[in-house]
């Protein structure tokens, strides 16, 4: 089986790791198409360094521009790739741009499609991210959930002939970061603040593009009674630049993107994150940081039960972030942390039914 993997973006690298070494151990054939939504260092080839991904066979170098500049840029290039391959499938990772592009491109070319993380729903029609997910959901041959609530939405939809409950690949990556940093391996963490300090990322265009609220967001994090570690995407850093909203105050220590390693190192040793990020608040809960979620709404909806993250508005995060730490046990709604195996034997399945179909 040859299967062609479409990622862009940095948490596509991260969900890229477990199935690249998934299919590797099972002789399968694997293409890496990156697009180039992500191009920076520390955004892209860190990971591809770290989680000891192969190289990408091909790069579309695509870059940064509006969602249909870059869309398009990837469609365009995109056919080409997919006729020289012509995998068996073509899987796709996710919400991003790149998610929508290899899509589109591999239905218009009649290659099958895989859609892995389908049927997250944030039900919030401004994000770009929402768009991606439901049109990407639709267009493809099989649905790989990553969880029961994503089965039942993709159900709803009319998709369950099409959908398999193969578990989440981000937990695969996670838990295993988690031993070797535990174990003391790989993550320097010689930089992290001595004293109690919180994590915090934000990135979304809905926080990031409005200057009001961004400016009520980084007043609320220098407002926290403890440092906070302010991990800045490079959209927060452009973006805070051109509105003229000072990010370094109170105290907020503004670092460079980290690396997964480094992330799942200061989260372990963080009270608490403060994100709009998705896999955050997953991997928040995972490691058993409580989380507070700087949306209206979750697609990771299981991270709310028992308060270990909760969603908040920028005038009420100084109080939510320091909430009492919850009490309940954590479940193990996202897997059993070997998704990527599922996502494989998926493949295959659907490939031989086809095939006698
Ligand atoms: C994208 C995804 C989002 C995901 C996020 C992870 C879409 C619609 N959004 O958002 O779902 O959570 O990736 O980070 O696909 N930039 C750089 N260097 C880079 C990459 C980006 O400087 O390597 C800057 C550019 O100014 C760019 C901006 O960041 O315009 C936004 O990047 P883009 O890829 O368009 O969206 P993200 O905000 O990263």
């Amino acid at each position: 089986m040859r299967v062609l993997s479409v990622v862009g973006a940095r948490p596509q690298f991260v969900k890229l790791a477990p199935v690249a070494a998934a299919l590797a151990a099972t002789g399968h054939e694997h293409v890496i198409v990156h697009t180039g939504q992500h191009y920076d260092t520390e955004m892209s080839d860190v990971f591809f360094a770290d989680l000891r991904i192969p190289s990408p066979d091909e790069h579309l170098g695509v870059g940064s521009g509006s969602h249909g500049v870059q869309t398009g840029a990837m469609l365009a290039a995109l056919d080409g790739v997919l006729e020289r391959h012509r995998p068996d499938w073509v899987l796709v990772y996710g919400d991003t741009n790149s998610t929508l592009a290899g899509a589109l491109s591999a239905v218009k070319l009649h290659l099958p499609v895989a859609h892995l993380e389908a049927g997250l729903r944030s039900f919030n029609r401004r994000m770009p991210e929402e768009h991606n997910r439901v049109l990407t959901d639709h267009a493809a041959d099989l649905c790989l959930a990553p969880t029961d609530a994503a089965m039942a939405q993709l159900a709803r939809e009319g998709l369950a002939g099409r959908c398999v409950l193969v578990g989440d690949v981000m937990t695969d990556v996670c838990l295993r970061v988690r031993d070797t940093v535990l174990a003391g391996g790989s993550a320097p963490q010689a930089d992290l603040p001595k004293e109690p300090f919180v994590v915090a990322t934000i990135h979304r265009a809905d926080n990031t593009d409005d200057p009001a609220r961004l400016e009520a967001i980084v007043a609320a994090l220098a407002a926290l009674p403890r440092t906070v570690l302010l991990l800045a995407h490079p959209r927060l850093v452009a973006r805070a630049a051109a509105a003229g909203v000072e990010l370094s105050r109170g105290r907020i220590r503004v670092s460079r993107p980290r690396s997964y390693p480094e992330t799942v190192a200061a989260l372990l040793r963080a009270t608490g994150v403060v994100t709009d990020s998705g896999g955050l608040q997953k991997e928040a809960y995972l490691l058993g940081t409580p989380c507070t979620t700087v949306r209206t709404e979750t697609e990771w909806t299981e991270t709310l039960q028992d308060g270990w993250n909760v969603l908040a508005e920028p005038g009420e995060l100084v109080e939510r972030v320091q909430r009492a730490r919850p009490q309940a046990p954590r479940g193990a709604p996202f897997g059993d942390g070997h998704a990527a195996e599922a996502v494989v034997t998926a493949l295959r399945e659907a490939q031989r039914s086809s095939s006698l179909a």
